[in-house]
This record gives C-alpha cells, sequence and structure tokens, in this order.
C-alpha cells in the first residue's frame, strides 16, 4: 500500500530518500516518484514499476537538495502509470499523499471551474491544486495548507514541500499513520515506522488533527485553527529490524522456517503471565468484562482465519459463544451490540483501516477492546483497551506466514484462560495442554525438514488453473488460509469449501485438471472427510492428502499425493497442518516464477478502505 518518506537534512537528501523507498517496498506498490526543493525550485522524478526504475532515472537525470518528498503508489484512483505517480505537484508545492480523499469529485470540480488543470485521474493532486488555488489568493504556505486540509474528507497522511519556504517541511494526518523521526543530521518523516532510517533518535507518533512543521532543527505542531500542540520527541526504542534473508531465497521461505522460534517466544510471553495466578493483561480482560460470555472477533485477510480456528478453540475448548466478522462488514452490519461484551480485532500490522474502524465503532458502542498485533505501537494496539503483542518480529513478505502461527500462539493462550476462567479445565487438563504446547516448535521443525515431498507436489500444482482445498472443523479455517496462500504468491485461482459443503455446488467442477487439497487430521471427522473424498476421487479427482500416518494408509487407494504429517492431539492441529499449506504455496509459486515476497496488485498493510 501507499508509502511516504520525507527528511530535511543537514546532507544531501537523494539517498535517504532512496533508501527509504526501499524500506517502504514490502508494503507493496506500483509506481515511486520523489520531489526535492534544490533551492530555487521543486524538482521531481516519477517512474512505474519498481524503484530501479527511479533509481535508473536519477542515475540520467539526476535531483539534489537538502529537503524532499518521496512515495511508493498502490493504485487506488487511476491506473498505475507515471502521471498518476506522487509527488503532484505545481510551480508552488509539491505533495506525497497516503488514503483516500472522498470528496474529491466535487473538489475537482471546483479547481476545474477556478481555472486549474488536472494532469492525473487521481485523487491526491486535488490537494497541491487546492493548495495553489489559496496561494494564489495571498495566503501564506501554512495557510493555505490549513484551509485546503479543512476542506479534506476521508482519511489521509500527507507531506509537503513549498518553493516559498525551502527551508521547511510540511505533514498532516488524518487517518493514516505517519511519525516523525529525528537524528543528528535533521528530521525524516514517513507512514511506517519500519522505513526510519537506523540513526533515527528520536520518534514522535502525529495524531489526526495535526499539522507539523519541520526544519532541520525543529519540529512544530499545530493543529487545524493554529494552536500550537505539544508533541514530545521520545527515544526510539531499540528495534530488532531485521531486514536481511539470511540466505533464504525469500523473505517468505525465511518467515516460514522462523515459526518454530516464534511461536515458542510468543506461547512461553503468554504460559510465564499466565502460568501462576492470571497475567496482568488476561486480568486486565476480565475486570473489563468481568466474565467474557461472548466474543466478537474481527480482522481481515490471514488474521481473519487465524480468528477463525479461535473461533473453533474459544467455542469447544472455553465455551464461549464467538461472533466472527471480516472487519470491512462488520463496521457497516448494523449488528446489535451487547454492552459489557467483549470484542477482540486480530492484525499483524495494527494499521488495517477496516479493522482499525471497525474498532472504533466497537468502542463507541462500550465493547471491551483488546487486540491482538504484531506492532505494538500502530494506532490499534494505541486505541484498544487492552494490547497482546504476538512478538513476531518484523513480517516482511506480504503473504502474512509468521504472524499468523504467532497470532494462533496467543489465541491458545486467550483459550486456556477463558476455559479456566469458566473451570472448564482442570490443571492437570490445562497442564497436559501446555506439555502439548511446549513441544509444538520441535513439531513444526519435523514438518520443515521434510520439504522434498512437498516441492515435488507443488511441481504439479503450478501446472493447474484452479485448486480446491477442503476441510472440518478447525481444518476448514487452514483450508481457506491455504486457498488465499495459494491465489496470493502463484496466482492460481483457489477456492475452500467446507468439506461438506462439496456436493452442494464445487463438486460440479471437479475433473482430472483440478487439484484438490484435503486437509484431513485423523480425528473424530476424519471418517466423514474420508467419504467426501471418495466422492471426489470416483469423479477423477487428483487429490493431496494431508493427515497423518494412519489417515493416509485408509486413503491410500485414492489419493496421488499425500503430506504425513505427525499425530497431534485435536487442538494442535490447526498449528501443524498449515505449515505445508504454507510451503506448498510457495513452491508453487517459485515453480512459477511469480514475485512471491510482492506479489501483484497486493500491499501488506492495507490502510485504506
Ligand atoms: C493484507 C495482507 C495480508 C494480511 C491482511 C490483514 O491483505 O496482504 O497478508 O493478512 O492485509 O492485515 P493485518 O495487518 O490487519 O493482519
Amino acid at each position: 500500500m501507499c508509502g511516504i518518506y520525507a527528511a530535511v537534512s543537514n546532507k544531501s537528501i537523494l539517498s535517504e530518500l532512496i533508501n527509504g523507498l526501499d524500506n517502504l517496498s514490502y508494503r507493496g506498490y506500483d509506481s515511486a516518484g520523489i520531489a526535492i526543493m534544490n533551492g530555487e525550485h521543486i524538482e521531481r522524478r516519477r517512474a512505474q514499476g519498481k524503484i530501479d526504475k527511479l533509481s535508473h532515472l536519477l542515475s540520467t537525470n539526476p535531483l539534489d537538495g537538502q529537503i524532499g518528498i518521496a512515495h511508493t503508489r498502490w493504485a487506488t484512483h487511476g491506473l498505475p502509470n507515471v502521471q498518476n505517480a506522487h509527488p503532484h505537484m505545481t510551480p508552488k508545492v509539491a505533495v506525497v499523499h497516503n488514503g483516500i480523499i472522498e470528496n474529491y469529485p466535487a473538489l475537482r470540480t471546483l479547481l476545474q471551474n477556478a481555472g486549474y488543470q488536472f494532469e492525473s485521474e487521481t485523487d491526491s493532486e486535488t490537494i497541491p491544486l487546492l493548495i495553489t488555488l489559496y496561494l494564489d489568493k495571498g495566503l501564506t504556505p501554512e495557510l493555505a495548507m490549513i484551509k485546503a486540509l479543512q476542506q479534506l474528507e476521508g482519511s489521509f497522511a500527507l507531506a509537503a514541500i513549498f518553493k516559498q519556504y525551502p527551508l521547511e517541511l510540511f505533514a498532516a494526518r488524518q487517518g493514516s499513520p505517519l511519525i516523525v523521526g529525528q537524528s543528528v543530521d535533521g528530521f525524516s518523516l514517513s507512514s511506517d515506522q519500519n522505513a526510519m532510517p537506523e540513526q533515527t533518535l528520536n520518534t514522535c507518533n502525529l495524531e489526526d488533527g495535526d499539522l507539523a512543521r519541520i526544519t532541520q532543527q525543529q519540529l512544530t505542531v499545530t493543529n487545524l485553527s493554529g494552536d500550537q500542540i505539544q508533541r514530545n520527541l521520545i527515544a526510539r526504542q531499540s528495534q530488532a529490524n531485521d531486514t536481511s534473508k539470511n540466505g533464504f531465497a525469500h523473505f517468505m521461505l525465511k518467515e516460514i522456517h522462523e515459526q518454530p522460534s516464534v511461536f515458542k517466544s510468543t506461547f512461553a510471553h503468554y504460559l510465564e503471565h499466565s502460568n501462576t495466578q492470571q497475567s496482568q493483561q488476561f486480568k486486565k480482560i476480565n475486570s473489563l468484562t468481568n466474565k467474557i460470555s461472548r466474543l466478537t472477533i474481527v480482522a481481515c485477510g490471514t488474521s481473519y482465519y487465524a480468528g477463525m480456528v479461535a473461533k473453533y478453540w474459544i467455542e469447544s475448548i472455553a465455551g464461549v459463544p464467538v461472533d466472527l466478522d471480516v472487519a470491512s462488514e462488520y463496521r457497516y452490519r448494523k449488528a446489535p451490540i451487547q454492552r459489557q461484551a467483549a470484542a477482540l480485532f486480530i492484525s499483524q500490522s495494527g494499521e488495517t483501516a477496516d479493522t482499525l474502524a471497525a474498532l472504533r465503532h466497537a468502542k463507541s458502542q462500550g465493547q471491551a477492546c483488546f487486540s491482538i498485533v504484531n506492532v505494538t505501537n500502530s494506532t490499534m494496539a494505541n486505541e484498544s483497551d487492552v494490547v497482546l503483542p504476538i512478538l513476531a518480529g518484523r513480517e516482511i513478505g506480504v503473504a502474512s506466514t509468521k504472524a499468523f502461527t504467532a497470532q494462533l500462539a496467543a489465541l491458545i493462550s486467550v483459550t486456556l484462560v477463558l476455559a479456566r476462567e469458566n473451570k472448564l479445565v482442570t490443571s492437570t487438563q490445562e497442564n497436559e495442554f501446555i506439555k502439548h504446547l511446549n513441544q509444538v516448535d520441535t513439531l513444526i521443525n519435523q514438518v520443515l525438514s521434510h520439504q522434498k515431498n512437498i516441492k515435488a507436489i507443488a511441481k504439479t500444482i503450478s501446472l493447474a488453473s484452479n485448486a480446491l482445498y477442503m476441510g472440518r472443523g478447525s481444518a476448514f479455517p487452514l483450508a481457506l488460509e491455504g486457498a488465499l496462500k495459494l491465489k496470493e504468491i502463484s496466482y492460481i485461482h483457489a477456492e475452500a469449501y467446507p468439506a461438506g459443503e462439496l456436493k452442494h455446488g464445487p463438486i460440479a467442477l471437479v475433473d482430472e485438471s483440478m487439484p484438490i487439497i484435503v486437509v484431513a487430521p485423523n480425528d473424530e471427522l476424519f471418517s466423514k472427510t474420508l467419504s467426501n473424498l471418495r466422492e471426489v476421487a470416483s469423479r477423477g479427482a487428483k487429490i493431496c492428502l494431508l493427515s497423518d500416518e494412519n489417515g493416509i494408509t485408509q486413503a491410500k487407494d485414492f489419493i496421488t499425493h499425500h503430506i504425513t504429517l505427525p499425530t497431534v492431539p485435536e487442538a494442535l492441529q490447526p498449528i501443524i497442518y498449515n505449515i505445508p499449506l504454507q510451503l506448498l504455496a510457495y513452491y508453487t509459486a517459485v515453480e512459477r516464477k511469480t514475485d512471491v515476497d510482492q506479489p501483484r496488485n497486493l500491499a501488506k498493510s492495507v490502510t485504506v478502505e
């Protein structure tokens, strides 16, 4: 998704801006651009495609200066081409923008009627033109900026430089994140803390309604009435910002291999607290809700599927009914909200626009809101009553892997606390659970050590145009997650169904060209799934079965491929069975030579609705 990087420094700024863009690139983008104040004029360069195209352009047509703005664009309004790439500018001002200006059609008409011409199809270009309209009326840059901001509807973060103020950077935030960083050379500004340069000493999160003016020496923040606001720069926490692939071909593969240690440390984090009595955090949840009698879980994408696994766990182990919603539906669905109930929001980034809006909606309705996030200083974390961190470390691959596993570690911990609260597990049972959960890292390592077979299966799947996934019980959300991973990175159309639904439609699609991936742990539902498997086998389907040795033996006459997994207790199945599904998608994508870490059209953090 779009990213902003800007800086004002006592040094030449170009390499810092390019570096900032590189650090933003993991978010997904389709064009990039830079504008620099060269002392007299604002100059810009933009390119469609990857940042190296922009770098190439800059090597033949360089820019120099000490203050500049840069942007990676993920197209929303208008094609991903050079005209639509940011910065957008007039001779007086250049702007980079994240978010959506919802009233841009009206503003566009207003500006066109006033004689201003648009070069792009974007909503973003209304911002520099509107500011220019006020500059042309004789307003100072700060007043022109305030006037323009007051007219913008929607959510945005933006940075601007003015010809008239060649030593100042302006920034404003309404709904989209923006962070200021200070170093010995000056200031930087970004929509993503991961893009902050290593030498950053102090940071400050801007808040909604803030207008910041930044010079080499100083940060000043006002509101849109011009009143000064105190925003403190605080020492930057040291970041475990491991951005190398550590010898792996892709970040996704590296992150898949990090899962044993990530699960172990996330679970240990909660176990440590919850082993004796209750953790502070869990206590806080209970004090907010007294006793959780019903829980709403809301999320998007892979986080939503983690929530769906949790629904199975929490209902069956802790006896608490769970309402599960995709955030973009929940926020508008007008569901009656039970006062004093609890709502859980799951988000790796903590910035997903729909999940954040859903959280704000639930909060405004008096719900106790807790969030499971990876980025602990994200907007969602800041606005939740209780934050449960997943401590997965930075995830760079757009397709989420280790964050999912870490979310499951936090969610099984929540399940255990609720089960204990509801007296549905004895301490002996709880200890037994914990004993098994402490073996998860070894089990994941076991799965990771058998990749040869998965690679071979991926080779055949890579030739298909469509694939079906199926599973029952908590294997159903895994089927959904497996299909999502496959379509995200290999671009093979994949659908997932509860195995019992197959006869209600999808079986019509089954023939020899349709691989079917069946997620079927050898549990009490296995015999039911086996019947569904026979039904598709008798229609010529090529089946790949994920089960334990015993399950594979029972199905051996009907299947083409199998992935043998260790026999594990039911609660552990979602954690273990997800790993081969990730690998299957990964190797299929590698076989098809797609851009695994930055798949087309996708973004790591979806900050517009
Ligand atoms: C995007 C990403 C997914 C992620 C989803 C939700 O679609 O590509 O990998 O699962 O957003 O993101 P969140 O940060 O809220 O977990």
